[in-house]
């Protein structure tokens, strides 16, 4: 059993909403696809794409500001910044530089990767800090540009994602609003979905072989991804609602990855959850992978949807593949 020292909320939130769009009917005139087709097996819309001048920091440090502001918390009071991310602009990380973008000085800042479970994965491991009583207030952010690493060739991946951030900011509190977490690894399944390095052997001279080379863009199993989001999404929330001893039918909202409408319906059917209560506008955004629930939470609560003391779950599901729920109480 998990005995907190401290309790933790979520105290604000804010995202950066990527101001390019590419329609559907827009990108039939690139690959062979119809926004029809696109609409009816996902419900995409269309997608917000970065412009080349803009980085990963800037447009994560943006979301992490608004979040800060929300939430009325200096960035010089934030201990921690952690990014999830699985398109940093340097592989030696970025929260560093959002760190720098943000003027949080006193705050360690690391990079932690679980695609598009990262934002869940990441909301959990600041939650231990501050339950721990090492750290009071920690800064999550969820950002990803996946549009620089598809191939905007390939009809089977570059209709389903889209860029964006979305931040959360969690302070110690004298109630616990994470009243439950579970999170899951399956690495034998990891060839489902990847962004792999690829390298050519080069001999640097007598007995040293090294690798060269680059990351290719993103390789999909469409349907084996499918099955798997359909069977472990509605099961991690069941687990986490059974150990936070929460009745589905008593979730205000369920703040699901936003991979595709199709996933988050079916979900919603299992569980029995009624749609209008399944948070959803990957219409507007495609699939945003580690931004996509910090951004659908932070438009529910702008819209006066998500209250304080809502009961919400949270799943992310992912490359890994990976996957993880918690359930929160907002505020
Ligand atoms: C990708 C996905 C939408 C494909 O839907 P699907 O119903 O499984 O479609 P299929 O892969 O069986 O393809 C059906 C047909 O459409 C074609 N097709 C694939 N992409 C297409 C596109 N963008 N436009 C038009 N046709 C397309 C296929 O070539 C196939 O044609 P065929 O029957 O002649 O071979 C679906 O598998 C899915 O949502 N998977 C999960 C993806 C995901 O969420 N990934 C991220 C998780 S974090």
């Amino acid at each position: 059993m998990n005995h907190p020292r401290q309790g933790v909320s979520i105290v604000g939130s804010g995202s950066a909403i990527v101001s390019q769009t590419l329609a559907n009917e827009a990108l039939s005139r690139l690959v062979e696809t119809s926004d029809d087709w696109i609409q009816s097996r996902t419900g995409i819309r269309q997608r917000r794409l970065l412009p080349p001048e803009t980085s990963l920091a800037e447009l994560a440090a943006a979301a992490g500001r608004e979040a800060l502001a929300n939430a009325g918390v200096d960035p010089l009071a934030v201990d921690l910044i952690l990014l999830a991310t699985s398109t940093p602009d340097d592989l030696f990380g970025s929260a560093g530089k959002i760190q720098h973008l943000l003027g949080a000085e006193r705050a360690v800042a690391f990079d932690l990767t679980a695609a598009c479970s990262g934002f869940v994965f990441a909301l959990v491991t600041g939650a231990q800090f501050i339950r721990a009583g090492a750290y009071r207030t920690v800064l999550v952010i969820g950002a990803d540009i996946l549009s620089r690493w598809l191939d905007w060739s390939d009809r089977t991946t570059c209709v389903l994602f889209g860029d964006g951030a979305g931040a959360a900011v969690l302070q110690v509190s004298d109630r616990d609003n994470l009243l439950a977490f579970e999170l899951c690894s399956d690495g034998a399944q990891g060839e489902a979905l990847s962004l792999r390095y690829q390298g050519r052997p080069q001999i640097l001279g007598e007995g040293a072989v090294i690798s060269q080379g680059a990351y290719q863009p993103i390789a999909m199993k469409g349907k084996e991804v499918y099955r798997f989001a359909v069977a472990r999404a509605p099961e991690i929330v069941e687990k986490v609602c059974f150990q936070a001893g929460v009745k589905p039918e008593e979730l205000d909202w369920l703040a699901l990855h936003q991979a595709n409408q199709r996933i988050l319906d079916a979900v919603g059917e299992r569980l029995g959850i009624p749609p209008e209560k399944i948070l959803s506008n990957l219409a507007q955004y495609g699939n945003t992978s580690a931004a996509s629930i910090p951004l659908v939470l932070d438009e529910a609560v702008a819209a006066g949807k998500i209250q304080p003391g809502n009961l919400i779950a949270l799943a992310g599901f992912g490359a890994g593949l990976s996957w993880g729920g918690a359930i929160i109480r907002w505020g």
